[in-house]
């Protein structure tokens, strides 16, 4: 089974995950990371890690469908089964949902279906909300809409700032991923 990741910045989700294959400790070959920007951190993760990587950016293309079908044929040249998204700042369209039903997933830095969008974190910790967390689900044409496989709370303290929240849930999400996606892939291997 083959599996590719697809982020748009900072990749440390990526990482987690990445590190997890290369210890042996998911069934699956990790074939690329793909990027939607020439810049992105998570590219350097990948050089460092050594894992294959892409990018093109949708400015590079006629419009978004355009940009949507070249990555579409990248993941039916790479034989890819499923797509993992980890920061991935666009919306999936019809093109690539179509041909990966229910072989998308995702992950999200709040208690789905509270705090869906961008600002997940910053959202709920606004808010003044006592419990967040992080929830992984299949993607379906909404924003943060689909099926959920996962979540796991986050408490917020009176002590906590953004930024020790911020810590706290991508901690969470380093550790919640993996084993996620360790359980998807052992069943599709069964
Ligand atoms: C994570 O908080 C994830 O939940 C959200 O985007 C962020 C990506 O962080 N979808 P990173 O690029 O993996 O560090």
């Amino acid at each position: 089974m083959k599996v590719a990741i697809l982020a748009s910045g900072n990749g440390s989700n990526f990482e987690a995950l990445a590190q997890q294959f290369q210890a042996g400790l998911l069934a699956a070959e990790l074939a690329f990371v793909f990027s939607d920007h020439h810049d992105a951190y998570v590219l350097e993760r990948a050089k460092r890690l050594k894992v294959p990587f892409y990018s093109f950016e949708v400015k590079e293309f006629a419009n978004k469908q355009a940009y949507e079908e070249a990555l579409l044929a990248l993941l039916e040249k790479e034989q890819i089964d499923l797509i993992v998204l980890a920061g991935y700042m666009r919306i999936i369209g019809k093109t690539l949902l179509a041909k990966f039903s229910n072989r998308i997933i995702n992950i999200h830095p709040s208690l789905l279906p509270s705090f869906p969008g961008l600002h997940g974190i910053k959202d709920a910790f606004d808010y003044g909300v006592k419990v967040t967390g992080v929830t992984v689900h299949v993607v379906d044409d909404g924003v943060d809409t689909g099926p959920i496989i996962a979540q796991e709370p986050v408490m917020i303290s009176p002590m906590d700032t953004l930024a020790t929240l911020e810590e706290k849930i991508h901690q969470v999400e380093h550790r919640l991923y993996p084993n996620v996606l360790r359980k998807i892939i052992n069943e599709k291997n069964q």
